[in-house]
């Protein structure tokens, strides 16, 4: 317990009053633990459980929380793939949405929302890139859900942005999110359609300098890696300008980089690999290709 609370200390003073992820079991390079993750939205801590633990040891963990002067309230979850998602909260006091700072932008999110609080935080170095490299480009974010990549892309200074997701209201989130930053939305497009079923749109709009792609792993009926990540890919030749680039993100533990690399060469070869994005910090990962893969593709001139 106690090597536990000492890395839940350490990624809290390492936060600077950000979001972050305080403990991640999940990524097993912690034995025994593996089913172990607590979320930092400040003040808001999220323990999320997805086997069931000893009541005991439980309790010992969340008084442990208590006595750490950052954390005001403390909501655990059980959850899991044929679980029951079951919440709680512990102590303090937890509002239904709070605005979560990451990278200095702020992204609304739901501490006590079953699946999907509003940010992926492990998506955290892929958004500071589109930030970085956004600069004038036209930008298509395909599945956008809450827009988090729009927001880091107009705060970066791009020139537009074309959300896609087939969620009405993540698409809605994602206009409460660049509101909450201040931007201005004039430029930034969203679009609530099921992508496997309509292109006429994304293309009239394009064509497009920077394109996001982070879909589901397994979202049966809507998206199917296996069976949709190449489909996608097709498309893109005619949505893309010269020099496009893609960012393409992935984070089946069944899949390596080989996956998605493969896929674009089949798919649009016209299109190199020139990175791997880093994981951020508070996800190690002991088998590097199970945890999310973010991969940099750029068209060859
Ligand atoms: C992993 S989330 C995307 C995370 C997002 N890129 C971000 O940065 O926070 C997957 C999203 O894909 C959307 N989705 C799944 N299948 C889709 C489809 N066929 N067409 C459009 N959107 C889809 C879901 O509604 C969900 O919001």
């Amino acid at each position: 317990m106690q090597h536990l609370i000492d890395t839940i200390e350490q990624q809290l003073s390492r936060s600077g009053g950000e979001s972050r992820r305080l403990f991640h079991g999940r990524g097993h390079c912690y034995p025994g633990l593996e089913h172990l993750v607590i979320d930092w939205f400040p003040p808001v801590a999220v323990i999320r459980l997805y086997a069931d633990v000893d009541a005991a040891w439980l309790d010992r963990l969340c008084g442990s929380l208590q006595e750490l002067a950052a954390i005001e309230a403390l909501v655990v979850q059980e959850r899991g793939r044929g679980r029951e998602a079951r919440q709680r909260i512990v102590f303090g006091e937890v509002p239904e949405r709070l605005p979560a700072v990451e990278l200095g932008l702020r992204y609304w999110v739901r501490p006590l929302q079953n699946q999907n609080s509003g940010l992926f935080l492990d998506m955290r170095e892929g958004r500071r890139w589109v930030r970085d490299n956004a600069r004038d480009a036209r930008v298509l974010n395909l599945f956008a859900y809450s827009c988090a990549f729009s927001v880091a892309a107009v705060a970066g200074g791009a020139r537009s942005v074309v959300n896609l997701d087939m969620s009405r209201g993540a698409l809605a989130q994602g206009r409460e999110n660049h509101r909450l930053n201040e931007q201005q939305t004039a430029d930034v497009r969203f679009l609530a359609h099921d992508l496997m079923k309509s292109w006429g749109k994304l293309r009239k709009l394009g064509p497009y300098d920077l394109i996001l792609i982070d879909p589901p792993s397994f979202q049966p009926g809507s998206f199917v890696a296996d069976r949709d990540y190449l489909k996608v890919l097709r498309r893109l030749p005619e949505l893309a300008a010269p020099g496009c680039r893609i960012l393409a993100c992935h984070n089946d533990p069944m899949h390596d980089t080989v996956f998605v690399r493969d896929l674009v060469a089949e798919a649009c070869p016209e299109f190199r690999l020139q990175q791997l994005l880093p994981n951020p910090d508070d996800f190690p990962e002991r088998d590097a290709g199970r945890g999310l893969k973010v991969m940099l593709f750029e068209r060859e001139a």
